[in-house]
């Protein structure tokens, strides 16, 4: 048995010794080939328990530079624990994450943070008394940045986000959920990102509303190039937005391609995107 805690997804390995599909790893090679374009992470052979249960087994899969990668699954597939794990909140018993090929596994969350890797937590999470733009704020004490720099990323998340600059002064308790999501999204980038990884952010809110949050993701990946790790239930509506996903299942990632092939496979389509809006 080959030594998991030392395997990466491009070394030679014997695959029939171990418990990852051969195909997906394959795929994965294929892809970071295809665009000729970095890694910003590459997750290899991740295992996590929760005291004894098993949350992670085997995780593995690439999110290239500048692009937006999808993580689907259903409830309790374990999309949460593996951004948690990339973060550092929850520790990895085995395998390996790395960050523009500096391995980064089980360091703290905040030194994590400061090499510009910032999760937005499910269930959006702002400060309820602060306003806005205190809220905003917060977000930017997680690395050094001068008071010039703050205002600029300031004005840029305004600009994304016209509605927090509306309500800039206003409590975020008053908020509406749509707009709360934005406020966790504009606190994390400003951290100023080079992966943003976002729990869900359309849990909870009016079709319409995720179809406003999901178009300002895209236009953030595109317009400023940060790198997106973007956990979702809403299948379609994700993948439309991505160019790569990745399936749960239990704890193990079992598909994995293109964000087009995702949307067009008949097997997907039937187990994933069913009722998809
Ligand atoms: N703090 C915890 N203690 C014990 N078990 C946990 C804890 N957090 C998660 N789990 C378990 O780990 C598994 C994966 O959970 P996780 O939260 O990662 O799933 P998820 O895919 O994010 O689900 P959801 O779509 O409901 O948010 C589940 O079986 C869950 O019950
Ligand atoms: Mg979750």
């Amino acid at each position: 048995m080959a030594d998991l805690n030392n395997v990466a997804i491009d070394e030679k390995i014997d695959w029939s010794k171990i418990e990852v599909k051969p195909e997906l790893i394959s795929r994965a090679k294929k892809l970071e080939g295809v665009n000729e374009q970095k890694l910003a992470l590459k997750i290899s052979n991740i295992d996590a328990f929760y005291g004894k249960i098993q949350a992670l087994r085997r995780v593995s899969f690439g999110v290239p530079e500048g692009s937006i990668v999808s993580l689907l699954g259903a409830n309790g597939a374990g999309k949460t624990t593996t951004l948690r794990v990339i973060s550092g909140l929850v520790h990895a018993a085995a395998g390996k994450i790395e960050f523009f090929d500096e391995d980064i596994t089980n360091l703290s969350p905040e030194k994590i943070t400061r090499k510009g890797i910032i999760q937005v937590p499910e269930g959006r999470q702002v400060f309820p008394e602060l306003t806005v733009e205190e809220n905003l704020k917060i977000g930017s004490y997680s690395i050094k940045q001068s008071n010039a720099e703050r205002s600029k990323s300031l004005d840029m998340i305004y600009t994304f986000f016209p509605k927090l600059k509306q309500r800039r002064a206003q409590v975020a308790a008053t908020l509406s959920g749509g707009e709360q999501q934005m406020l966790a999204i504009g606190r994390g980038l400003m951290g100023k990102p080079r992966v943003l990884l976002l729990d869900e952010p359309s849990l909870g809110l009016a079709p319409i509303i995720v179809k406003e949050i999901f178009e300002i993701i895209k236009m953030l990946n595109r317009e400023t190039g940060t790198t997106i790790l973007l956990v979702e239930q809403n299948a379609t509506k994700a993948l439309k937005i991505s160019h790569f996903g990745f399936v749960l299942e239990t704890g193990r990632v079992t598909i994995g391609d293109k964000a087009e092939v995702l949307l067009n496979n008949e097997d997907i389509k039937k187990a994933y995107l069913g009722g998809g809006h």
